[in-house]
């Protein structure tokens, strides 16, 4: 593969800037300096450097975050922090995209990845992935909130949902509850809980197929899923 279509690929820049890096002669392949953008180098095997620092390639990133509160699910927003800013730089040049929305407010597991044909198959309705939420509902969540979730409720948009698993975890004046639902419908959650009189007023998503949330990431903190995971993930393509 050409070292500039490499570069360029990694982040660093446009053609132009690229030329310059590689004219100034701060990029370097198995130590020895190389100018011409054309060079032929595998980034898999031979080792480049950038003004000292050796590159890591890879073509695709796939991430597991821990979304906090108050920051977008989005690649940019004019007015919030959006969790690609939450990103390292090095992660970031990979143009890593969320996969699906969590809102604003709601917490918990969000995928990021470049991938977007394992993104595609992760987000079609065809693939019933299913996603699990722990919630925190104002109010008794009670037996009939599991039938009427688990025959489909119909939304404020006149939709029918497709079955969701309703667990009860605590009871009282509010209630502890974990559903898992199979689509992703605009605020599906908070709209399920409303057809039943009831508001969300705390939500996680805490897994999507077959990947769960690593309860050791912080708010806000992400790590690399592990082959096992993305494999996981890949298995339901078939
Ligand atoms: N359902 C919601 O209401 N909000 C989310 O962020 C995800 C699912």
């Amino acid at each position: 593969m050409r070292i500039d279509k490499i570069l360029a690929n990694l982040g660093y820049g446009s053609r132009k800037e690229v030329k310059k890096l590689l004219k100034d002669g701060a990029v370097q392949v198995n130590g020895s300096p190389v100018k011409d953008g054309k060079e032929q180098v595998n980034p898999n095997e031979d080792s480049i450097s950038v003004h000292g620092e050796v590159i890591e390639y890879k073509e695709y990133i796939y991430l597991m975050m821990n979304k906090p509160p108050g920051v977008i699910s989005a690649t940019e927003d004019v007015k919030d922090q959006t969790v690609i800013d939450l990103l390292e730089w090095e992660d970031a040049v990979l143009k890593p995209f969320p996969v699906g929305r969590l809102d604003k407010d709601t917490e918990g597991l969000l995928l990021l990845t470049n991938d977007g044909q394992l993104a595609h198959q992760l987000l079609s309705p065809k693939k019933h992935v299913p996603k699990t939420y722990f919630a925190v509902i104002e109010g008794e969540v009670d037996e009939e909130d599991i039938h009427a979730f688990a025959e489909g409720v119909t939304l404020d948009d006149g939709y029918v949902t497709k079955p969701g698993i309703l667990k009860v975890l605590k009871k009282g004046p509010t209630s502890d509850i974990e559903l898992t639902i199979t689509e992703g419908k605009f605020h599906q959650v908070k709209r399920m809980f409303l057809t039943r009189g009831k508001r969300v007023i705390y939500l996680k998503r805490i897994s999507m197929g077959e990947l769960k949330l690593d309860e050791t990431l912080e708010l806000g903190e992400y790590r690399e899923l592990t082959d096992e995971e993305v494999e996981l993930l890949r298995s339901r393509q078939q």
